[in-house]
């Protein structure tokens, strides 16, 4: 893919998400400068790119004229003269706070820094920060290019001007945002995680299997997916991460993750990313 014609959106993490947040900028005619720590993992991520956006135009979810460039790097210096950088690395409270720090330490000042962490309260992620009121969290949803909706978190320090800019942004790429404040979980994640640790406690006990969890959830509740499926798409690892963050956070024992969600990351079966989580997958595309 060709370099950036004008200024980037800096994409720092080129997993699930970040792949996906390229997808949906690209796809709005958004260079992006796609940031990870290894080669290997970039490599992955253009596979995934090319193949989501794609998807992304089969189903109408981006214009299919319009496309911008991709640019792939180890070093996150390339970040420097982005119009904003959308932090979407491991859910590591120490890894996204290092991460953002050395961001805002290159970008110019009024450059809004981004995190897309699931649930670690961004007022904490922005200690390192060198101007916290240019941090702010939107928590985009899997798959990013598909879903329009996001959850937008407005730290006690986030500025109007911060706000101001991330809209216009989101609106430049179809995206709707709703503000809430800083939590831990803050909405979607505090609602969804709890009651994907409680599916998968059903499967473990014994009560149904995964399938016929979700197909409850979907035919008797209105679920897109149902709850498995959805951990399974998420990344299991992921809602590992999360639903500790959330644990440790509230300091209440319902959000620890269940056994079978640890016994199945310790197998190495990480959901769609891997093959195989809650169900099995064919293809895996990495
Ligand atoms: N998976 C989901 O459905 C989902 C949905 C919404 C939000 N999130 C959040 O998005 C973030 C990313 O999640 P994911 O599912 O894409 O995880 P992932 O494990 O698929 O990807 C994380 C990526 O970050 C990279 N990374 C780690 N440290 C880095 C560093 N210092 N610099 C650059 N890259 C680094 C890793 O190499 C990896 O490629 C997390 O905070 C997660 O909670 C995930």
């Amino acid at each position: 893919m060709s370099e950036a014609a004008e200024p980037a959106l800096g994409v720092v993490g080129a997993g699930v998400m970040g792949t996906a947040i390229a997808v949906l900028a690209i796809g709005h005619g958004i260079p992006v400068v796609l940031v990870d720590v290894s080669e290997d993992r970039l490599a992955g991520a253009r596979r995934r790119v090319e193949a989501q956006l794609r998807h992304a135009r089969l189903m109408g979810a981006a214009p299919a004229e319009v496309a911008a460039g991709l640019t792939t790097t180890v070093e996150l210096a390339a970040v420097a003269g982005a119009t904003a950088v959308v932090e979407a690395v491991t859910e590591d409270a120490e890894i996204k706070a290092k991460v953002l720090g050395e961001a805002s330490s290159l970008v110019a000042a009024g450059t809004p820094l981004v995190s897309n962490t699931s649930g670690i309260p961004i007022g904490e992620l922005g200690r390192l920060v060198a101007r916290p009121d240019e941090l702010v969290g939107i928590h985009f949803m899997n798959p990013a290019y598909l879903i329009t909706m996001v959850e937008v978190i407005r730290s006690a320090r986030t500025s109007d001007a911060t706000m101001t800019a991330i809209t216009e942004l989101l609106a430049r790429m179809g995206r709707r945002g709703i503000v809430v404040r800083d939590a831990p979980g803050f909405v979607t994640s505090r609602l969804l995680h709890p009651m994907i640790n409680e599916a998968a406690r059903l499967v473990a006990a014994g009560v149904a299997g995964a399938e016929s969890v979700d197909d409850l959830m979907r035919g008797c509740l209105g679920h897109a997916t149902g709850p498995l499926r959805t951990a399974d798409m998420i990344g299991l690892d992921n809602l590992v991460d999360a639903l500790s963050t959330l644990a440790e956070r509230t300091g209440e024992e319902r959000f620890q993750p269940c056994e079978l969600l640890r016994e199945k990351v310790a197998a190495g079966h990480l959901g769609l990313k891997s093959g195989k989580g809650f169900y099995e997958y064919e293809k895996v595309l990495t």
